[in-house]
């Protein structure tokens, strides 16, 4: 019987047994090729002359050193990084265009060869000139830092080989193009093969490399998605215009916990480090308008108070608008579902608004119940009580769910003097907490609580207006 030979797709997977131009499946021209399996010899299993070499195999309980990390003293850009920068990792760093991924990483480049490490900056944007007067204006200029600029990968790869750097920057690998590859500079080709090939050049020869990557709106250019799971640790850059802070932070990290951020502030002569983000988070805040609730969160390992502001207007649009910045907007329109089914507060009639203060994203559900508290306090003109933070997540029937961390989001709270706290009853808080905690099982406790006053209004931190 001869072999019964096996095609699939590279764009969707499907297996066919025989080649064709053009998927069926998925309707991609060129994408189907033969699977040339190593055991595949006449239906019996094994490799033929063939043989690989045998993997090393060890037990789950040996005992291999972690890799020594490079701190930079940047401490919020350490702490993202997982405690420093581990050798021959891979490092994306994401971000809009201008929000400052070139100052940090010529900021980081500084620090690290200050601190040591032998370090190459390519740029494939700015001519040298450019980032020399950068680096002056960052006073940077004494650093032993290498700089390069260029765009070709194969002279870069050349480069690395004779150089052997411990860190290389590439801003940005969407400038980059290799040679093998035709498509333009900044296609989806070119950045994924440019992306790979240096990955695995670097972690061959025990360089750690740091890759910037432009967000980009259209599709013409690919953006750092594309990279993404090539990498070890993937960092963005956010921040909102017109604001003076920016957010480093680790959306994947196989090196340190993921979702940890770094505070930053650009300033006049780069980006500095904030070390108090809580403080910087609240401090424009307007005390004891309706509307304004404080949140105290937990980004990453690192406890965050942040203001919730929401407005709550009549509406004269049939469909009333639903607006949110730094919040998922699904997860309001659950919230109010929840407050109008289970507490019969409807919303229905009114446009609202809920915002992030500082250009802050929160993903975290703890968030719930500071979100309903906002609201509850914007549609019926009450109050928060200046000294009060809020945290639960509600669940579709109205119960609050625990949160994680709580006797640390107190901690915080009470060093930035929140002496008073609204929390879920099934959160385990030992009395040495220190601070005052109201404990509510379900929101609509909550609500009775606020709007009828049935708790003393200093404990409950709701005042009316
Ligand atoms: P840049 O690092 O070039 O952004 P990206 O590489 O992400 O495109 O930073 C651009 C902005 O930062 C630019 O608008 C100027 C501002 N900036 C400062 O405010 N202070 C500084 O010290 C520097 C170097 C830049
Ligand atoms: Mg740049």
């Amino acid at each position: 019987m001869g072999k019964t030979k096996s095609f699939s797709c590279s764009h969707c997977g499907t297996v066919t047994s025989k080649w064709a131009g053009r998927c069926e499946a998925c309707g991609e021209w060129n994408s189907i090729s033969e699977d040339i399996g190593l055991s595949a010899s006449g239906g019996k299993t094994s490799l033929g002359q063939k043989r690989g070499s045998r993997i090393e195999l060890s037990t789950l309980a040996s005992n291999d050193p972690l890799p020594p990390r490079t701190q930079s003293g940047i401490a919020e850009l350490d702490l993202v990084l997982g405690g420093g920068l581990v050798p021959a990792s891979a490092i994306l760093v994401g971000g809009d265009p201008g929000i400052g991924k070139s100052t940090l990483l010529l900021q980081a480049a500084a620090h690290f060869a200050n601190a040591g490490l032998s370090t190459l900056y390519i740029s494939g944007e700015e001519a040298s000139a450019q980032v020399k007067m950068r680096a002056k204006r960052l006073e940077l200029s004494a650093a032993p830092v290498r700089l390069g600029a260029e765009t070709n990968l194969r002279d870069i790869l050349t480069t690395l080989e004779s150089e052997k750097p411990d860190l290389v920057i590439i801003d940005s690998v969407q400038t980059i193009w290799s040679d093998k590859i035709e498509s333009a500079p900044g296609s989806v080709s070119q950045v994924r093969a440019c992306a790979h090939e240096l990955t695995t050049f670097a972690k061959t020869h025990g360089i750690s490399v740091v890759m910037v990557g432009h967000v980009t709106k259209e599709g013409q250019i690919a953006g750092p998605r594309v990279v993404e799971h090539m990498v070890d640790t993937v960092l963005y850059f956010e921040g909102e215009r017109g604001h003076q802070f920016r957010i480093l932070r680790a959306v994947k990290n196989r090196f340190g916990p993921a979702d940890e951020i770094g505070v930053f502030e650009m300033t006049g002569r780069g980006l500095k480090e904030v070390a108090n983000p809580s403080a910087l988070f609240l401090s424009d805040r307007e005390a004891q308008s309706p509307g304004s609730v404080v949140f105290a969160g937990i980004e990453g390992t690192r406890p965050l108070l942040v203001e919730f502001q929401a407005l709550v207007s009549p509406s004269s649009l049939s469909q009333p608008r639903r607006a949110v910045i730094g919040w998922d907007s699904a997860r309001l329109a659950m919230v109010l579902a929840v407050l109008e089914s289970r507490c019969g507060i409807p919303f229905t009639g009114h446009d609202v608004y809920l915002n992030v203060a500082g250009g802050l994203k929160i993903s975290e559900p703890a968030a719930d119940l500071a979100v309903a508290a906002a609201l509850l306090s914007a549609l019926h003109d009450v109050r928060m009580s200046n000294d009060a933070v809020v945290f639960g997540e509600i669940s579709l029937s109205g119960a609050l769910r625990p949160v994680t961390q709580a006797e640390n989001r107190l901690k915080e709270a009470r060093k930035l003097g929140f002496s008073t706290a609204v929390a879920p009853t099934s959160d385990q808080l030992s009395e040495s907490a220190g601070s005052q905690v109201t404990q509510v099982a379900d929101l609509n406790a909550f609500v009775h609580a606020v709007l009828e006053k049935q708790v003393k209004t200093q404990t409950m931190g709701m005042d009316r207006h």
